[in-house]
């Protein structure tokens, strides 16, 4: 196994719990958990994007969350997210020989059809209401992967936009497996962004996005839509050329979904 430099050095597995990501959140006290990884067999009150809930049946799925404490200039949700998305796109590579790609801003895709989420959430600095305790600056990564959901499972579940390795590689995988993959590819991809290497990583995930040259739709956060050619993609947002050849510059935060027109899956 590879030396864990950063991400997985400290873990706590639970049989069961509300949501990983409160879990993680309740060791933003002690700096000593930098990294630290918190893993659940099953989730009663699994958060997703946008407030939604994340369902996952007992055992068969990653559910995974990492506590960093980022430097200022990685605090952002938009660098957080795709550093978590390629790490995810790699360990999918490596598990099953697929390449996935990146559906903006925190979705995973295979075969155009969902296999991961991601939800960051992030924490300013301040005190414990009532205490002297400090809290720094910090960001949960909560990651469900989707390792042995069948086809029948997410029918029945009223999700028939949603994969799994086993789906996409046509066998079952060891969760523990892939979970240990999964925290040494974070691993790795936080490793290369503390050193600087913000530009590889942003290459790496625009290349899984894809869309660049392409007719894109981005609906917005503020619920208007703006449909052009994608210029340039970055970290730092999305243009998009508009048919009347006047050019648009996004914010990531401002964009809640972009895909290609004509493809609302894609
Ligand atoms: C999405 O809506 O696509 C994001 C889903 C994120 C789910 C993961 S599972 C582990 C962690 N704990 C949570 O409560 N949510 C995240």
């Amino acid at each position: 196994m590879a030396r864990i430099r950063h991400i997985g050095r400290r873990r706590i597995h639970l049989a069961a719990t509300d949501s990983t990501n409160s879990r993680a959140a309740e060791l933003v006290r002690d700096p000593a958990h930098a990294g630290t990884v918190v893993t659940a067999n099953h989730q009663l009150q699994g958060r997703g994007q946008y407030g939604r809930t994340w369902e996952s049946p007992p055992g068969v799925n990653v559910l995974l969350s990492a506590l960093l404490f980022p430097p200022e200039e990685l605090r952002r949700p938009a660098v957080l997210t795709a550093f978590a998305a390629v790490a995810v796109a790699e360990t999918i590579l490596h598990a099953t020989g697929r390449q996935s790609s990146i559906k903006w801003p925190n979705d995973l895709l295979i075969d155009r059809a969902k296999a991961c989420g991601i939800l960051i959430e992030c924490g300013a600095s301040g005190n414990r209401p009532g205490t002297e305790e400090t809290i720094a600056p910090h960001a949960i990564v909560g990651i469900g992967l989707n390792v042995n959901q069948s086809a029948g499972d997410f029918a029945r579940a009223g999700l028939p936009d949603a994969t799994s390795l086993s789906v996409a590689a046509g066998r079952l995988h060891d969760v523990k497996g892939i979970t240990e993959l999964l925290i040494e590819k974070l691993d790795v991809e936080y490793d290369r962004l503390l050193n600087g290497n913000l530009a590889d990583l942003e290459a790496r995930w625009a290349s899984r996005v894809g869309l660049l040259g392409r007719p894109a739709s981005a609906e917005l956060m503020d619920g208007t839509e703006v449909r052009g050619h994608l210029t340039a993609m970055s970290l730092g947002g999305l243009t998009l050329m508009r048919e009347d050849g006047k050019s648009r510059h996004l914010q990531p935060e401002e964009v809640r979904h972009l895909h290609l027109i004509g493809d609302r899956r894609g």
